[in-house]
C-alpha cells in the first residue's frame, strides 16, 4: 500500500544515505518500499502510545539502512542467490547438527578443522550453541549473555567466528547462531547500569520498587524452572528493586514495551546477519511480551514483534531465515509461522516439538495413535515455511501435546503421561531407558525428561548389562527415531554425539555451575579417540554413524523429501506402525516405522490406498526390491525397523 508521508520519508532517508536507486541498490529499495507499510503498522501496533514512538521510528528506519550498508558484498550476492531459489531452506539437501563448540572440540579454531568430519557424515549446516560472552557458572549453557557482540574467550574471538563462517560458506555449508532475545545476563552492561540506579536502563527491564506488581504477575505466570529457579522475580539489593527473571535469577527479562529495547536488539540481529549467519535461532520467542493477568507466553504482541523483525530482515538481509524456538502447545507453535496477512511472514522455521515428543510417546507405548491424533494440527503449517525436525536437542523433552490427543487414542491423559515419565526416567519396571525427570513442579507434578537419545533408547542399560539383544534393539530404536524425523519434511537437526550413540554424561554433577541442571547429562564431551571407532565395523559407534550417514545420503538423493507440503499420513492399518507417503509428480515414497518390539504386519493394500497400483516397491533403506502382493498378504517389518519404499 502506498502511504505518501511514509514513502516520502523513506525516500528522503535513502537519498540522505546515498542509496543508489537506479543502480546496485535497486533491489534493496524495492524491498524497502514493498515492506514499508507493514513495518510501520507493526511498529505502531506496539508503540503508538509511547512518547518517543515517532522519533524512534526514524531510528528504526535508519537501523535498517545501516544494516544494509554494512552488509558485505559477498553476503548480498548470497542473498540474491538464496532469494532466487525461492524458499531455499525447504530443500532435502540440508542436514544440520547442533553442538557446543567447547564440548565438541574445544574452540572455534579447532571446529574449522572438522569440516571433513561433517562432510563424511553428510552434515552441511551447523548450529553453534551460544558462543557470545556469558558468565561462567551463571550461563545457562550460554543463554545468559553478558555481551551480544563479544565471543566468549572460551571459544576464541570474533575473528575466529568470522573465519569459520567463511570456511563454511566456501564449503557450501550453512551456519545458525542464536539471538537470545528474551533476556540478558545480570552481568550485561544494561543490567549493571540498572543495578547502579540508571533509570533509563531500569526501563530496559521489568523493575519494580516492591512486590505489589510482581505478586500479581506471579498469580498467572507459570514457573519455568520450578526446582532450580522458583518464582518469576528476583530481588536486587544494589538498587532495592525486584526484577523479572522468568528463567534463572541471573537472566533478566528485557522489556519490549520500550521501543529502545526493540531497536537495540534489532541492531544486534543485524550484527549477526552481517556476520553471515544463514539462519538465526530466536531463543524463547514465546516469552518476549508480558502482560498482567496472563501467562506471559504466546501473547499476540510477541507475534507482532517477530513479524516486525521478519519484515525488517526481509529488507536488509533477505537471505537470513528465522527460526522461532517456541516449544509450546501444538496450536501455539503453528502461530509462529504467522497467520492472516502475515501467513508465512513471521518465522520461516519452527521446531517440530510436538512430533518429536510424540515419537518418544510412540516408542515407549509401541502405539502410534496419539501421534496420529496430533497430525491435523501439525499439518496446518503454511507453505513456504518449514520445520527443524529432531529427536533430541540440548533441552529437555516436554510432553507438550494436548490431553485431548491422548484421550482420542483411548488413554487417560494423566496416567499416560505418568507412564511416559516413569518409563524414560527408568523407574517403570523393566524400562530399558535411562534418563531423569527435569524441572519437577512440586505443585502440579508436571515434569519434563532429560537423557541422551541413546540412553533413552536403552543403549546405556544394555551396555551395562552386556545384553547383546538389548544393544541391537536400542540401536534400531535410535535409527528408527532419526529416520522418522529425517523423512517427514523439514530440516533434520542431529544433536552432536547422537550420530555415534553417546550415552549420558554424568560429569556435570561435579561442576557446581551445572549440577543443578540435569540437562547437562545429555550434553556430552566428545572424545575424539572414541570417535575413531567409527572405522571399526564391530562397534556401536560404527553402526550408528554408518546408519545416520546412510539416512542423510538417501535423503539427499530424494527430491520428494523436500518440504513442499507433500506429506500424507496413511490409515493406521496397524496401530504399532506409523506410515506416511511423500509424493510429487514422479515419485511416491511410502515410509513405514514399526514402533513395536515385535514384527509388525502391514497389508499391501496400504500401497494402493492413494489410488496407485504399484507392482514393485524399492526400499531405499534396505536396498531391497519387493513385489507388491495382494491385499491379504503383508509387508513384514521387523521390531523397531522401518522401510522407505519407492513404488513403481
Ligand atoms: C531456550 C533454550 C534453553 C534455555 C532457555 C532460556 O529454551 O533452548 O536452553 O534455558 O531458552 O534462555
Amino acid at each position: 500500500m502506498y502511504k505518501h508521508e511514509l514513502h516520502n520519508r523513506i525516500n528522503t532517508l535513502l537519498q540522505h544515505n546515498k542509496i543508489d536507486f537506479a543502480g546496485e541498490d535497486i533491489s534493496f529499495v524495492t524491498r524497502f518500499i514493498a515492506n514499508a507499510t507493514a513495518v510501520e503498522s507493526l511498529y505502531e501496533e506496539l508503540y503508538v502510545k509511547h512518547p518517543l514512538a515517532k522519533a524512534l521510528f526514524e531510528q528504526l528506519l535508519q537501523t535498517i539502512i545501516n544494516a544494509y550498508q554494512q552488509r558485505d558484498a559477498s553476503l548480498k550476492k548470497r542473498d540474491t542467490e538464496k532469494t532466487g531459489k525461492d524458499h531455499w531452506f525447504l530443500s532435502n539437501e540440508i542436514t544440520g547438527m547442533s553442538l557446543y563448540v567447547d564440548r565438541f572440540c574445544g574452540n572455534l579454531k579447532t571446529l574449522s578443522t572438522k569440516t571433513n568430519y561433517f562432510k563424511q557424515l553428510g552434515v552441511n549446516f551447523l548450529h553453534l550453541m551460544p558462543v557470545f560472552e556469558s558468565p561462567a557458572g551463571e550461563s545457562d549453557g550460554g543463554y545468559a549473555v553478558s555481551d551480544f557482540r563479544k565471543v566468549d574467550e572460551r571459544f576464541g574471538t570474533l575473528n575466529d567466528l568470522q573465519k569459520l563462517r567463511k570456511k563454511l560458506h566456501e564449503e557450501d555449508m550453512y551456519l545458525m547462531l542464536d539471538i537470545v532475545l528474551n533476556h540478558t545476563s545480570h552481568k550485561h552492561e544494561w543490567a549493571i547500569k540498572a543495578k547502579n540506579g540508571d533509570t533509563q536502563y531500569q526501563q530496559y527491564f521489568y523493575m519494580y520498587e516492591n512486590r505489589f506488581i510482581p505478586d500479581q504477575f506471579d498469580v498467572t505466570m507459570p514457573e519455568i524452572f520450578p526446582e532450580s529457579a522458583p518464582g518469576n522475580f528476583t530481588y536486587i539489593p544494589e538498587c532495592d528493586k525486584w526484577v523479572m527473571t522468568v528463567f534463572h535469577n541471573y537472566q533478566w527479562d528485557l522489556n519490549y514495551s520500550n521501543p529502545l529495547v526493540f531497536i537495540e536488539m534489532l541492531d544486534t540481529i543485524f550484527f549477526y546477519a552481517n556476520l553471515g549467519v544463514d539462519i538465526l535461532r530466536i531463543d524463547a520467542p514465546a516469552f518476549i511480551w508480558k502482560q498482567l493477568g496472563t501467562t506471559c507466553q504466546n501473547l499476540p504482541k510477541a507475534h507482532t514483534i517477530l513479524r516486525l523483525i521478519k519484515q525488517c530482515v526481509a529488507i536488509a538481509a533477505p537471505g537470513l531465515a528465522l527460526l522461532g524456538e517456541a516449544i509450546v502447545a501444538p496450536k501455539e507453535i503453528m502461530k509462529y509461522f504467522g497467520n492472516g496477512l502475515y501467513t508465512a511472514r513471521e518465522c520461516d522455521f519452527a521446531y517440530n516439538a510436538t512430533q518429536m515428543a510424540l515419537q518418544w510417546d510412540a516408542l515407549a507405548t509401541g502405539d502410534t495413535r496419539v501421534m496420529l491424533a496430533a497430525q491435523h494440527e501439525i499439518l496446518q503449517k503454511p507453505f513456504g515455511t518449514t520445520w527443524i525436525n529432531y529427536t533430541r536437542c540440548h533441552d529437555d523433552i516436554g510432553l507438550g501435546y494436548d490431553d485431548y490427543m491422548i484421550r482420542q487414542a483411548g488413554f487417560d491423559a494423566y496416567e499416560h503421561r505418568k507412564y511416559l515419565k516413569e518409563y524414560y526416567a527408568g523407574t517403570f519396571p523393566n524400562s530399558p531407558a535411562k534418563g531423569a525427570l527435569f524441572s519437577v513442579n512440586p505443585k502440579t507434578q508436571d515434569a519434563r525428561i532429560s537423557g541422551s537419545l541413546a540412553s533413552l533408547c536403552g543403549l546405556e542399560k544394555a551396555l551395562d548389562q552386556q545384553d547383546s539383544y538389548a544393544i541391537e534393539l536400542s540401536i534400531r530404536k535410535i535409527i528408527l527415531m532419526q529416520a522418522m524425523s529425517f523423512f517427514i519434511g523439514g530440516v533434520p537437526m542431529i544433536f552432536y554425539g547422537d550420530e555415534l550413540g553417546y550415552t549420558n554424561d554424568y560429569s556435570y554433577l561435579s561442576d557446581p555451575g551445572k549440577s543443578y541442571d540435569n540437562r547437562w547429562m545429555h550434553r556430552p564431551i566428545i572424545d575424539w579417540d572414541k570417535n575413531k571407532r567409527i572405522d571399526d565395523a564391530s562397534t556401536v559407534e560404527h553402526r550408528v554413524f554408518n546408519a545416520t550417514q546412510n539416512l542423510i545420503s538417501i535423503r539427499k538423493k530424494l527430491a520428494v523429501v523436500a518440504d513442499h507440503k507433500n506429506l500424507r499420513w496413511l490409515t493406521p492399518y496397524n496401530i504399532h506402525v506409523a506410515g506416511y507417503v511423500r509424493s510429487n509428480a514422479d515419485t511416491q515414497l511410502f515410509c513405514f516405522f514399526n514402533f513395536q518390539n515385535k514384527a509388525s504386519f502391514v497389508t499391501w493394500y496400504a500401497l494402493r490406498e492413494t489410488g496407485l497400483r504399484p507392482y514393485t516397491a524399492y526400499d531405499h533403506w534396505k536396498q531391497k526390491k519387493y513385489t507388491v502382493g495382494p491385499d491379504h498378504e503383508y509387508l513384514v517389518i521387523e521390531p523397531y525397523e522401518f522401510c522407505l519404499l519407492e513404488v513403481k
